[in-house]
């Protein structure tokens, strides 16, 4: 993996899609100050200081999208709960599907996958990524949705280049047979850490809401909802509210 570090930059997301033709497959960028972060559905991402995460992975496993790629987030999010757990917070890290991580129903990290395509050719793709590894209760606080940092759900300070060294080491080791066996390699991984499973829950896909109890998660990362009526209904993408 090549690491490629810039001082400051709006989104590395968005510089890693600009300038994904020069860069090669692993690059990762990543900055510790991010000054225009963006979040899934067209919502921010809160720059919450420079002793946090804020990077992509630039991946280019091929010259056409595949099914797979679009579970890669659930990899990363499977690998960063894991890292987490590695600093044994007082209540362990649990996955909103389908790629949130939360510690008590607060968010601590959050992933943005985003594909690069030029015509029918498929560039690759960018999986960005931000956690909150140091930052003061204050200024959680102030934030417009429940959220917590490692450092406060561990009891200590963080060191960020550390935490970045595992994830990326560990997402390494797993990436080349996740793409070969997708989803299935890391399902029962996923659903360990899932808190929605078996619960009531209510999941906007685009301007719809679907209702339901949440069942299972499919051999390849869908959400399965079973409504009031028995009918089973599969969900591949969304935002459970
Ligand atoms: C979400 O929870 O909505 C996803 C948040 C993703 C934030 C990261 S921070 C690094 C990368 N650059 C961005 O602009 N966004 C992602």
């Amino acid at each position: 993996m090549e690491l490629l570090y810039l001082e400051t930059v709006d989104s590395t997301n968005k510089y890693a899609k600009e300038y994904i033709k020069e860069l090669s497959d692993k690059t990762v960028v990543y900055t510790y100050n991010q000054t225009s972060g963006r979040g899934r559905l067209e919502r921010k991402w809160n720059y919450m200081g420079e002793d946090n995460i804020y990077a992509s992975i630039v991946l280019k496993p091929s010259s056409e999208m595949k099914e797979v790629y679009s579970n890669l987030t659930q990899l990363l999010c499977v690998v960063l709960a894991e890292v987490m757990e590695e600093y044994n917070p007082i209540s362990p890290p649990k996955i909103k599907w389908p790629n949130d991580i939360r510690i008590n129903g607060k968010k601590i990290s959050g992933i943005l996958a985003e594909g690069v395509n030029n015509g029918k050719h498929f560039d690759g793709l960018v999986l960005g990524f931000g956690v909150n590894l140091n930052v003061s209760k204050d200024v959680l606080d102030k934030i417009d949705q429940p959220a917590t940092s490692l450092n406060i759900e561990a009891g200590e300070c963080i060191d960020k280049d550390v935490f970045l060294k595992k994830v990326l080491e560990r997402f390494c080791l797993l990436y080349n047979r996740f793409i070969e066996e997708g989803f299935l390699l890391i399902r029962e991984d996923y659903k360990k850490r899932a808190e929605f499973l078996n619960k009531e829950v209510a999941v906007k896909v685009f301007d719809k809401i679907y209702k339901g109890i949440a069942e299972d998660v499919t051999s390849n990362g869908a959400l399965v909802l079973k409504s009031e009526e028995d009918k089973k209904q599969i969900l591949y993408i969304g935002d459970i509210l």
